[in-house]
């Protein structure tokens, strides 16, 4: 089987920047897993000791607890930092940058908007930041904008980072037709944007294409629907031994593409196996 790897893949300037923070801070731990991959925080743990906390419960004085790439809610960081914990931010700071505007908009009476999945950790960090959580509205497709009650006339939206930007375009769209004054801030990150253009032109070219990923990690769930929509033999998997060599029956070119929080070396693993079949 020949394999292809598509122009631009995996980890993204965010993860690699948080996976080095947290190379520097042996015996800490993470506040939520660090990354959406439990094949890279089960080796952060194993070469590094670099432990996991769910609730803030677990932390203890003195402890170092690095803060994920997704961001934490503000009243968390608020009480990790009453628990004399040293507090290590490995915030992105494309992430960071959504939590401000929401703060500076609402401090400013603008209703905000948030495009994103409510269930998402960065989407409750960013919605966190808004001064009356009540105007916070978080929407994932644009029938929900008929149910929101916005408290102002002035608008201000943000995106999640991995999102669609036309579905964005959509909302946006839509918003200005009935209010005011909105403003837009395009918050979407570009390294999703060239994993998933890359990914798009490679799915038209292949006989099958196999996505790696965490199943958890919407960028990685993107990813693979993008796929689908030109190949329809395109596979999820989050480590090489998910492979299922049917997929490989009667076919000559293999695509390869990978999600953000995506190690090289699970790449190379399944690349390394495909190319036996
Ligand atoms: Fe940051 Fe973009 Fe990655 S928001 S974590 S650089 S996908």
């Amino acid at each position: 089987m020949k394999v292809k790897l598509a122009s631009s893949y995996g980890f993204c300037f965010g993860v690699k920047r948080a996976i080095k923070i947290a190379e520097g801070y042996e015996d800490s731990a993470t506040m939520g897993p660090l990354i959406h991959n439990q094949n890279e925080i089960d080796r952060l743990k194993t070469d590094y000791n670099v432990g996991l906390y769910n609730n803030l419960t677990d932390v203890k004085p003195k402890d170092t607890i690095i803060i994920r790439t997704h961001g934490i809610p503000k009243n968390d960081l608020k009480d990790l930092r009453k628990k004399d914990a040293k507090v290590i931010n490995a915030t992105c700071p494309f992430v960071t940058t959504p939590q401000q505007i929401v703060k500076k908009m609402s401090q400013e009476n603008y209703s905000i908007l948030i495009f994103g999945d409510e269930a998402h950790p960065e989407v409750k960090g960013v919605k966190s930041y808004g001064e009356d959580q009540e105007d916070v509205h978080v929407i994932l497709s644009i029938s929900e904008l008929d149910n929101i009650n916005f408290k102002y006339d002035k608008i201000a939206t943000v995106a999640q980072t991995t999102k669609k930007k036309e579905t964005y375009l959509e909302i946006v769209n839509a918003l200005i037709l009935k209010n005011k004054e909105v403003r837009v801030f395009n918050t979407i990150c570009d390294a999703t944007f060239e994993n998933q253009d890359a990914a798009r032109e490679l799915s038209k070219e292949v006989d099958v294409m196999v996505v790696i990923g965490g199943k958890n990690s919407s960028n990685t769930k993107q990813l693979h629907s993008i796929c689908l929509e030109n190949c329809q033999d395109s596979y999820l998997i989050e480590n090489a031994k998910e492979l299922d060599p049917n997929w490989f029956k009667n076919k000559n070119l293999c695509g390869i593409t990978a999600g953000a929080s995506t190690p090289d070396w699970i790449i190379q693993q399944v690349v390394d196996e495909i190319e036996k079949y």
